[in-house]
């Protein structure tokens, strides 16, 4: 089985090879896919909430606290230096990553969630004031929402929430109807956390500039997933974070085009974003260390590069036809079983699967799936609005990574068998669970 993508996909007389892709030596890079939980062999489909970590990026880190550990652009001293040079070496590669233009558009942050919480509070300090409007969708996740909810109240300005049909795609002409004179800020999921819809963010940037708008893209369940290409898509701000690109928490970026980072007031201060410092008057630093005050998360950021290098060697075209692969398997295996609804159902999906059972909690389903070895999440994936929408409390979603095996899908549809069959109710009353 030195091809297992081909060999997988023939095993159900279905080979759909897209690429050469070995997904059995993958999983040996992750060492914590080895395992086995409640005596069952680990399946791991959580990863829209978080992803595992190749070996590659727990040594980066293991050797920057072993042998470069200092603070970064303070000392004069080798450690330091060389910490510097390992830091700002990743932020190159997170705008080679990414098709910046230039490394001052790549400031590291805590992670998406702080990426658009700086956006929402430098840019809007600066350029929203009462009666202005901001955009976001109905698809968003809360780290999306209330930044700028938060925003609108304080410069009493106007949330306006483009609408999803019930596949949970973008009613674009309603976005288009939305711009005007009074829009300041458009802010859209690539793809969607709760329902997996790739969002057609080119045009959705392209509408928004005809109108003078800046457009901030959450990427964060699209760049572990698919080519992000700043440049080509013209976006002003994009966001991403690091766990879920199969780095370490507490690690994100965010880009911003320079023009705008520099018309824009810095978010925090303290150390390494001031020039010089007076009680009078304080000058600030240069981008991007203007938006990176305080000794920021070096050892994340070393380990960041270490997924990126590693997540590239890979080459996402490939994880990406991958990826295809398995969530149109799981798909159609979830289509062909009864009491199964999806939630989520756009022509333009990544990895995401959201269902709900018949009659059977999201939550008491995940429990039994976790005895079975398999980890989904179960709840609203902090997409209140979209459980709303499809009026349903909460989902079960399966979210895949490359390391997921088609065998592993399998594993996923006799999960929700199992989970059926507890709570089947019994043919005579029709009403209790006893068989
Ligand atoms: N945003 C993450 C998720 O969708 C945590 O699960």
């Amino acid at each position: 089985m030195s091809h297992p993508f081909l060999v997988a996909g023939t095993a159900r007389g279905r080979a759909k090879p897209a690429a050469t892709f070995d997904v059995h030596r993958i999983r040996a890079d992750f060492p914590i896919l080895q395992q086995r939980v409640h005596g069952k062999p680990l399946v791991y489909l959580d990863n829209a909430a978080t992803t595992q970590k190749p070996q590659v990026m727990l040594d980066a880190i293991r050797n920057y606290f072993v042998h470069d550990n200092a603070n970064v652009h303070r000392g004069v001293h080798l450690l330091s230096q060389r910490a510097t040079q390992h830091y700002e070496a990743v932020r190159v590669k997170v705008q080679r990553f990414l098709n910046a233009a230039s490394e001052k558009e790549i400031i590291f942050v805590r992670g998406t969630t702080e990426a658009i919480n700086l956006v929402a509070s430098s840019y809007g300090r600066r350029f929203v004031g009462a009666g202005d409007e901001i955009v976001i969708s109905a698809m968003e996740h809360h780290s999306n929402i209330v930044p700028w909810q938060m925003l609108c109240e304080e410069k009493e300005a106007r949330l306006r929430v483009v609408p999803i049909n019930d596949d949970g795609e973008l009613l674009l002409d309603e976005y288009a109807r939305m711009l005007n004179p009074r829009t300041r800020l458009v802010s859209i999921t690539h793809v969607a956390n709760a329902l997996g819809t790739v969002n057609p963010i080119k045009q959705i940037i392209d509408l928004a500039h005809r109108h003078g708008v800046p457009v901030l893209i959450d990427g964060a369940q699209a760049a572990p997933h698919l080519p992000v290409d700043v440049q080509a898509l013209d976006c002003d701000f994009y966001a991403f974070s690091g766990h879920k690109l199969f780095g370490p928490t507490g690690i994100g970026v965010l880009y911003g085009k320079e023009r705008l980072l520099e018309a824009m007031p810095p978010y925090q201060g303290g150390g390494d974003m001031i020039r010089s410092v007076t009680f009078e008057k304080t000058i600030f630093n240069d981008l991007p260390y203007k938006f990176e005050a305080g000794t920021p998360h070096i050892a994340g950021t070393i380990g960041l590069g270490a997924s990126i290098d590693y997540v590239q060697s890979v080459g996402l075209e490939a994880i990406a036809a991958y990826e295809q692969f398995l969530l149109r398997e799981a798909t159609e295996a979830l289509r062909g079983l009864p009491g199964v609804r999806i939630i989520g159902t756009a022509r333009e999906k990544a990895g995401v699967l959201s269902f709900v059972l018949d009659g059977i909690h999201p939550h008491d389903a995940g429990t039994i799936l976790d005895m079975e070895g398999i980890a989904v999440r179960a709840g609203h994936h902090c997409a209140q609005p979209v459980m709303d929408r499809f009026g349903v409390p909460a989902t079960i979603r399966a979210s895949f990574a490359f390391y997921n095996t088609l065998e592993e899908v399998d594993a996923l549809v006799r999960g929700i068998r199992k989970v059926q069959e507890v709570f089947a109710t019994c043919p005579s009353c029709g009403i209790c669970t006893s068989k």
